[in-house]
């Protein structure tokens, strides 16, 4: 076992999977508002998902661990704790904790280094103890793996904007979007605030999105963590940014899938074109019309694969035309069915964190 992921689309060697189990509608904190009100869960409340989507999620999750391990990649799991019980520091309480999915918003692996990310909920602050079986393991078999964790931020009240979903889901789409580009979200800069899975890694140059988890603070303590490597930092036209990996998505080499509704900034479509990157629009997702119960993830989730190789993409089963369109590229497309996962919080790439791919630190733009 060793730990080597330099981007996304190295051949995969190792990964991790998350699991649905005991996953918790977390109880109501400043940084994320949940609010279902024909689901069971209207705002306010909070308490397990339902067992029937759990077991189904779970069955997806567990089918998609086996189909990994037939093509030769290894698999580990995390461990889920006890989700409904409080969680406290000694600056604040909250109600409930969430889950272990999706892994790729905690762990951050870059070369031969995991990085367990801040994280900017309370619910999601110990998250980090399910994955701590898997990280020991990796550690003991790997004398060269590098195992960091970012500052644990305190996470009380001042690093929310208070009464920010109060007001913010009323504004007008173009003040939304202001906001987006001035980076004037939920968080304030009282602490460096990231989620992993803001991320986008393309070997030497990292694309870390300013978010409704990520800060301009955790951009630049990942900027000053990676000092070898580019980062930047990027926003996009999407209202409710959060996480970039349905946004922005690298699937090889000069090639990056680009949601087109979400329009990314300037500079960074540039700096892709510059470099002969070609940029695909991805087309509309067949789970547009069909949004999935307790699900906060948008139906753009289509865009979140895994690639196996450079030539092999993990696709929802669903998602037909996207297949189809990525087919056109070249790529052999491995369907699975993942529709049950989205209300966990992600699809194919969000629920996995790769932790070694062949290959070595590039620089693909040059
Ligand atoms: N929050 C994103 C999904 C990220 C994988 C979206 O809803 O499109």
């Amino acid at each position: 076992m060793r730990v080597n992921a330099w981007n996304g689309w190295d051949p995969l060697r190792h990964v991790i999977v998350g699991r649905a189990e005991g996953t918790v509608v977390q109880a109501p904190e400043h940084a994320v508002r949940r609010d279902y009100p024909d689901d069971g869960f209207p705002l306010g409340t909070y308490g397990p998902m339902p067992a029937d989507m759990v077991a189904e999620a779970d069955q997806q999750l567990d089918d998609f661990a086996d189909l990994l391990r037939r093509r030769g990649i290894r698999v580990d799991r995390p461990t889920p704790v006890d989700f409904t019980r409080s969680v406290s520091t000694p600056e604040w309480t909250h109600e409930s904790m969430f889950g272990c999915m999706p892994p790729r918003d905690l762990l951050l692996t870059v070369g031969n280094e995991v990085l367990e990310a801040t994280m900017s909920y309370r619910s999601r602050w110990f998250e980090y103890l399910c994955y701590r079986p898997v990280l020991q393991r990796l550690f003991e078999a790997d004398p060269r793996m590098r195992w960091e964790a970012a500052p644990k931020p305190r996470l009380t009240d001042a690093s929310y904007k208070a009464g920010f979903w109060d007001t913010y889901n009323d504004l007008p789409t173009e003040t939304q979007l202001a906001r987006v580009r001035d980076y004037d979200l939920v968080l304030t800069e009282a602490e460096p605030l990231f989620d992993a899975a803001d991320v986008a890694r393309f070997g030497k140059d990292l694309f870390v999105q300013l978010s409704f988890v990520t800060n301009r603070g955790g951009y630049d303590w990942l900027r000053r963590h990676f000092p070898d490597h580019r980062v930047h930092a990027v926003t996009s036209t999407n209202t409710h940014p959060l996480h970039i990996d349905a946004t922005w998505v690298p699937l090889r080499p000069g090639l990056v899938l680009h949601c087109g509704e979400r329009l990314a900034d300037a500079e960074l479509m540039e700096f892709f074109q510059l470099n002969d990157w070609e940029i695909v629009e991805a087309v509309q997702p067949a789970s547009w019309d069909h949004p999935p119960k307790l699900s906060f993830c948008s139906p753009w989730l289509a865009g979140n694969m895994l690639n196996l190789d450079a030539n092999t993409l993990c696709v929802e089963e669903k998602e037909v035309r996207l297949a189809e369109q990525l087919s056109s590229y070249g790529f052999e497309i491995v369907p699975v069915p993942f529709r049950a996962v989205g209300p966990f919080g992600g699809g194919l790439h969000c629920a996995t964190v790769d932790i070694e791919r062949d290959g070595t630190l590039e620089d693909y733009f040059p």
